[in-house]
């Protein structure tokens, strides 16, 4: 940090409040309802592992955590709360363009910090990462939120330029584009193998498979215009390193972890293309209860042979964690 910027305590005091939160970028609400979020994905907000497993990774790649932290894109707190106990930094801000999910995520803390960091919470719209101070995040971390950011260069820019020499920006449950496609592939075969075992599907099981394939066309396409759509974006690894490299960001990739895997004892555990695709229809997609019932039973074979090649690898690339790490000298 150079002596002309401001310290992070005085930068964050003097920045305007809304209604308790700090507000950097104007409130937005989320396309879907805020406080129905973990019951549609199943989740629970307080999974512990995931901010505990993204703190055991920073610490085995030796990245740099004596200086804030900054959570983008926090919805009800899913990554937050595990954050907020173990990262040893002296700050953590966490984020969201929703007043209502920054509240949810509030609401875990009702004592106030849970570990040694400060906590805040603040308006943020990632579009406005460049209004930052230079140099002065360790860590930027999202868990599920990249591929909502309509302009992922800037972003990654953005990032490179407010985090500190030594510091990382860490991203989890992101989409990868083979994976997705191969799931949509998949599902274009649910139909054939159905009728061929005499099942008809219903016009709303048509429209139910329609809509997913339609859904990762979309995300897939480049040439449409995504500003109001709420997801956006499939990624590819090696785009995803150019990129951080064109920024002065070193990526390493974690082929379909968690940041829960990494929490101690350290035991990487994919659940197998067949898992998620199956969760991914039901949880994501919305998938009627007896429909997904026919799938399991006739697709087993179809799905036994993706877990099949990938028995002893973690494969096809279909999530991950990316962490991009800015050099300690830069
Ligand atoms: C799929 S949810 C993930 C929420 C949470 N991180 C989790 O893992 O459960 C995507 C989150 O990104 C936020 N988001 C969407 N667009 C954003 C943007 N342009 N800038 C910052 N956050 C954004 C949403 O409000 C939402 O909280």
């Amino acid at each position: 940090m150079t002596t002309s910027q401001p310290s992070f305590r005085n930068w964050i005091e003097n920045l305007p409040k809304w209604h308790g939160l700090v507000r950097i970028s104007p409130e937005r609400a989320y396309a879907h309802a805020e406080d129905q979020y973990d019951a549609q994905y199943g989740v629970s907000a307080r999974e512990p592992e995931e901010g505990q497993g993204l703190c055991a990774l920073l610490q085995q790649n030796q990245v740099d955590t004596t200086g804030p932290a900054l959570e983008i894109g926090c919805g009800t707190g899913r990554l937050t709360y595990g954050l907020a106990h173990h990262y040893p930094g002296s700050d953590f801000v966490a984020t969201d363009p929703s007043p209502a999910f920054l509240r949810l995520t509030a609401s875990q803390f009702p004592d106030g910090p849970a570990g040694p960091a400060r906590l805040h919470f603040a308006l943020l719209n990632a579009d406005d990462l460049g209004q930052l101070p230079p140099d002065m995040f360790s860590l930027i971390a999202m868990r599920s939120t990249l591929h909502h950011i309509l302009e992922v260069e800037p972003f990654i820019a953005a990032c490179a330029r407010t985090l500190r020499p030594g510091g990382a920006l860490a991203m989890g449950a992101e989409p990868l584009e083979s994976g997705y496609l191969l799931m949509a592939a998949v599902a274009q075969s649910i139909g054939p193998t159905l009728k061929a075992a005499g099942i008809a599907l219903t016009p709303r099981w048509r429209r139910q498979l329609d809509d997913f394939t339609a859904t990762v066309k979309f995300y897939c396409r480049r040439d449409l215009v995504k500003d109001t759509a709420e997801d956006k974006h499939l990624f590819t690894t090696h785009e995803l390193a150019d990129l951080g490299r064109r920024h002065g960001l070193q990526l390493r990739y974690f082929p379909n972890a968690t940041f829960s895997d990494y929490a101690p004892p350290f035991a990487p555990e994919f659940e197998g293309f067949s898992v998620f695709f199956l969760n991914y229809l039901q949880f994501c997609m919305q998938f009627d209860a007896d429909f997904m019932d026919l799938i399991r039973e006739h697709l087993r074979d179809q799905l036994k042979y993706f877990d099949e090649c990938y028995s002893s690898h973690p494969g096809p690339a279909i999530t991950g964690v990316f962490l991009f790490q800015k050099d300690a000298r830069s």
